[in-house]
């Protein structure tokens, strides 16, 4: 049996017998979900699933795909899930594969939630998430919308975090967004331009990277939010896309990223997206970008940070997979029990293993931050 798998059936013996308790919490253990058998094309949202205004101690953050999959109640409506409960819910609402959906909720688990407990925040801190066992990564587990680890700059529609809300939606952002469909959008049913297309994506990056790097004394553009930013921006052509038609038009994407809804008739990708849906667009927005992995420095001018060590800088992906370990507080690695099992589950989601990437990194970063 593949070493993966016999740590998958140990862990899932392990929590029938015991439950473990660390500084007054209770160890759950994670589980890859059961992979879903109805993949094919689908009306989202079903009558189960409607829309509800979220209340004031719902969390909500950075990411307009869990923002509305809460709002929709295919992950928890409070916004505080775990990792199975937010893969299912992609799977079913967006037909994400767990191969990309896997390692973003593992990176939520460990960078911003709490993966003793197996709990993370879209949004915010919140009491449902207690700080790790020990507080050995600081007094609160911060969210996603936590600035740093994971949320980082030039995003589509949120600010940075050094010049403003980098959590909520932002109209000036997203017009200017739609400036840049106005140029370059393919026409369609709702009129001229008004088709997001690779084009836009790539004047979309280059205004927000330009912008901020001239607005922003803090701005750092590091090789994971690279592949992360223009892979949101795939994301946006590939996933919120109608499946009927593969188009990502105007009203469905004011509603996915405005509203915070599923536009109405809409339906998921007739297949799940997968790394090599997502490929070629993501690939041809980062080629596009102004900029190298870099950010400025104190006066304000931009540097390209220096590559990573031997097999690292073989590729902008496995950069990114080291900088995301560089980003992972190295306390995780001194966990015991379910705790540590968690962690190795997850460090194990996130490793690429492919041959360009075939080296398992250890979280190396710093706590508390
Ligand atoms: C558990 C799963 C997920 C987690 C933990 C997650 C987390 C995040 C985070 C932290 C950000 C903020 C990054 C930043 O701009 O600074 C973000 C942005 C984004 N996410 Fe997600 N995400 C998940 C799944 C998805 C899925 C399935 C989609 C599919 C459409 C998606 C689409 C986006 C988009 C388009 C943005 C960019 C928003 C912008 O630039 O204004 N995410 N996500
Ligand atoms: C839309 O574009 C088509 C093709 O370029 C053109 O023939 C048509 O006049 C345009 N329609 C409007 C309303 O501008
Ligand atoms: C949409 O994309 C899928 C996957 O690439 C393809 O199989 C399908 O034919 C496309 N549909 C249309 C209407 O272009
Ligand atoms: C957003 O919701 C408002 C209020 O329900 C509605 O009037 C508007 O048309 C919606 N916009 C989009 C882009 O879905
Ligand atoms: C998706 O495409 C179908 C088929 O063309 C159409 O009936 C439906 O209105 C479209 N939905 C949206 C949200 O554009
Ligand atoms: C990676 O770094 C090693 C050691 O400095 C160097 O020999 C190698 O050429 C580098 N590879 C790439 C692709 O830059
Ligand atoms: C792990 O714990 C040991 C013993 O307390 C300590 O020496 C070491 O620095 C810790 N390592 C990390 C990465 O926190």
């Amino acid at each position: 049996m593949k070493p993966f798998f016999t740590l998958v059936l140990f862990q899932i013996l392990h929590a029938i017998v015991s439950a473990e308790v660390q500084d007054g919490q209770t160890g759950v253990v994670i589980t890859l979900p059961p992979q879903p058998t109805d993949t094919g094309l689908k009306q989202i949202p079903d009558a189960d699933h409607p829309f509800i205004t979220p209340g004031p101690d719902d969390q909500r953050g950075p990411c307009p795909a869990m923002n509305t999959l809460a709002n929709h109640g295919y992950v928890p409506r409070n916004g505080v899930m775990s990792f199975e409960e937010a893969i299912v819910g992609a799977q079913e609402g967006l037909n994400m594969d767990i191969g990309i959906v896997g390692p973003l909720a593992a990176n939520a688990l460990l960078m911003r939630g709490n993966p003793f407990i197996n709990k993370f925040s879209i949004g915010g801190v919140s009491p449902l998430v207690p700080p790790l066992p020990g507080k050995i990564d600081g007094p609160e587990a911060g969210g996603i919308a936590k600035h740093g680890r994971f949320e980082g700059d030039a995003s589509m529609t949120r600010s940075d975090a050094f010049i403003g809300d980098n959590r909520d939606f932002q109209d000036i952002l997203y017009d200017m967004d739609l400036l840049q469909l106005g140029k370059f959008g393919d026409n369609g049913p709702d009129g001229n331009n008004t088709v997001f297309n690779v084009a836009t994506m790539i004047g979309i990056m280059q205004h927000n990277t330009i912008m901020y790097q001239s607005t922003d004394p803090e701005f750092t553009f590091s090789a994971s939010r690279v592949t992360g930013s223009s892979g949101a921006a795939a994301f946006l052509l590939n996933v919120f896309a109608n499946g009927t038609t593969n188009q990502s038009t105007l009203p469905i994407i004011g509603s996915f990223l405005r509203n915070q809804t599923f536009p109405p008739n809409w339906f998921r990708a007739g297949a799940p997206v997968t790394g090599t849906v997502l490929g070629p667009n993501a690939a041809a927005i980062q080629a596009a970008l102004p900029f190298p992995p870099g950010r400025n420095n104190a006066q304000g001018v931009y540097v390209a940070d220096p590559l990573p060590p031997t097999p690292f800088n073989s590729s902008l992906g496995c950069w990114a997979y080291w900088v995301q370990a560089a980003n992972t507080p190295a306390v995780l690695q001194n966990t015991t029990g379910i705790f540590k099992q968690n962690v190795d589950f997850l460090l194990q989601i996130q490793f690429p293993g492919n041959p360009a990437c075939d080296q398992q990194l250890l979280p190396f970063g710093p706590a508390g931050v």
